[in-house]
């Protein structure tokens, strides 16, 4: 009995010396436009760090790898090696994520975690403006499809935590239909009525907690929808029809009145 007691604290006690902490940390982000060719950059540098709980322990080597790619980092360590961490000189929105950090003591091996957040951004190559020159609400030139023609609508956001997107139209949330469906975070009209004409709207809403404070970032996508008819293209055709029937009427009326007038004669 004694002897379990013993071995009980002994490993609540080890247990509790390898725990460890890690940083979370957040992008400086002063626009929202990113693509994969030209991923958007922070203002500032980024250190991730991770720490054994323990103040006794030294590290002897640490690495953090990101969990979305298994990139591997080699950390830096203080002089005191009481502390691992790697230094994003100008990070990009690809570095935001999870990172796991992997501490190797005395004691044996240290796993913990640490946070780059990053609130959403547009991950396009499609062009887009600021609206009223809003970093954050972007609106993309519009879309015009003839009525029956499927539209597509899509909403490229990244960020971490992964952003929930909603979509609205016309400032409404978008009632779904038989036609009206969503897929993923992309919105599918079957076939286009002059109905569905309009403003869409994307919000992307993430949130993070850094030093005891939460934070919900949101990005607004416009998309501008236009359905025309599907006739259109007949209207300069029956402009011509009727001009070229006009002129065959003056034609065969003047031939007329020539034949009448000769006649007469
Ligand atoms: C580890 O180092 C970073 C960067 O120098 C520092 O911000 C952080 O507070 C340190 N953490 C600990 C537990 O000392």
């Amino acid at each position: 009995m004694k002897t379990v007691l013993i071995t009980t604290v002994l490993l609540l006690g080890s247990t509790h010396a390898l725990g460890g902490r890690g940083s979370s940390s957040s992008l400086a982000l002063v626009a929202a436009r990113s693509s994969e060719t030209h991923p958007l950059h922070a203002t500032d540098p980024i250190t991730i760090w991770c720490a054994p709980d323990n103040p006794q322990v030294a590290i002897k080597s640490a690495q953090f790898v990101r969990t979305s790619d298994n990139q591997k980092f080699e950390a830096a360590l203080s002089p005191t090696k009481k502390n691992a961490t790697y230094t994003f000189g100008s990070p990009s929105v690809k570095d935001a994520g999870e990172y796991k950090c992997e501490l190797d003591t005395p004691h044996g091996k240290i796993n913990h975690k640490a946070y780059i957040y990053s609130r959403p951004v547009v991950h396009s190559h499609e062009h887009f403006t600021e609206h009223e020159g809003h970093e954050f609400h972007l609106e993309s030139t519009g879309t015009t499809v003839e009525k029956g023609e499927p539209i597509t609508l899509t909403c490229p956001v990244n960020g971490y935590p992964k952003p929930v997107v909603k979509w609205t139209k016309d400032g409404s949330p978008l009632a779904l239909s038989k036609s009206v469906t969503m897929e993923g975070t992309t919105v599918k009209i079957e076939s286009a009525e002059y109905t569905d004409a309009g403003t869409y709207s994307c919000e992307a809403v993430n949130e993070y907690s850094l030093h005891g404070k939460t934070s919900k970032m949101l990005l607004v996508v416009d998309k501008m929808v236009d359905v025309r008819s599907e006739f259109q293209w007949l209207y300069p055709l029956g402009v011509i029809l009727i001009t070229l029937f006009l002129l065959v009427c003056i034609i065969v009326t003047c031939e007329f009145r020539n034949k009448k007038s000769v006649s007469k004669v």
